[in-house]
């Protein structure tokens, strides 16, 4: 049974000042009774504020970022070991920064090494551009995606790559280029019919074990309002959120939602 997980991300928002009483807002309006993962992933300079925050709230810190070497003349940078002590998630990939930074699914692969390695637990994403979309090459895209990344992770990997994805935790977010920060999300049936495709691909690769077990998070424009249509799908695990999760009536609402979708997980309902 794969865990639910509601993932913020908070993005170039907060500052040292005032993350750590948001986040604190934010963890007392999401307990819920049910075995939802929350995770808050502030800027960096936020996480050490963010992590004493959310002492013992049962919300979890990560990292927008990391690089993809342990050290050395990068300048501006924050690689994985750095990271120990201030967050145990990280998003990997984010559309933002293959936009903003350049970075190839070949780079992603590589920083998910680097998570790995570290005990991060990653969040993968992927997703497809309008003009992809409206092209009929969604499906394709995001296969190409995964594809990419898994073959750069392997091959930065010594050892068995199969059994380290096993154990890490992985989670991969579906995040559609088009209905990011816009107010214009996708259907629920079509984040499904990815999901779908996003395990296939996995699979493809040779990983059944992961395309079976790890979550896959909805993100694009989702709020408490839009919520329930992306947990109504069975292979939808969760959301990653970014403009409504510095909203804690927002979180509350998204969060109460996937209590109820964990709740009937863990009860056997689906
Ligand atoms: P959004 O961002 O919820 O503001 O669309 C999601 C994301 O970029 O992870």
């Amino acid at each position: 049974m794969r865990s639910v997980v509601i993932a913020a991300n908070w993005k170039m928002h907060t500052a040292p000042s005032d993350a750590g009483e948001l986040a604190a807002t934010i963890a007392s309006r999401t307990r819920v009774d049910a075995p939802v993962e929350r995770v808050i992933c502030p800027p960096f300079v936020c996480l050490a504020a963010v992590r004493d925050a959310l002492a013992g709230s049962g919300v979890a810190v990560g990292a927008q970022n990391v690089h993809h070497e342990l050290s050395g003349a990068y300048t501006g940078e924050i690689s994985a070991p750095m990271l120990a002590g201030l967050a145990t998630w990280v998003i990997v990939g984010h559309s933002e920064r293959r936009r903003d930074a350049g970075e190839t699914d070949e780079l992603i692969g590589r920083k998910l090494r680097r998570a790995i390695e570290a005990g991060l637990r990653p969040i993968v994403c992927v997703g497809e551009q309008l003009a992809e979309r409206q092209a009929g090459r969604a499906a394709a895209v995001v296969r190409d995606q995964v594809h990419g990344i898994l073959t750069a992770y392997g091959d930065a990997t010594i050892g068995d790559p199969a059994a380290d994805l096993d154990s890490a935790g992985v989670v991969v977010a579906y995040e559609p280029v088009w209905a990011i920060g816009t107010g214009r999300n996708a259907t629920g049936a079509d984040a499904a019919a990815m999901a779908d495709t996003i395990r296939a691909s996995i699979a493809e690769t040779g990983l059944a074990e992961l395309a079976g077990a790890a979550p896959v998070l909805y993100g694009g424009s989702v709020t408490a309002a839009n919520i329930a249509e992306f947990l109504a799908e069975p292979g939808i695990d969760g959301a990653l959120v970014g403009g409504a999760s510095l909203k804690p009536d927002e979180m509350a609402g998204i969060v109460a939602r996937a209590g109820l979708t964990a709740a009937a997980r863990a009860g056997g309902a689906g």
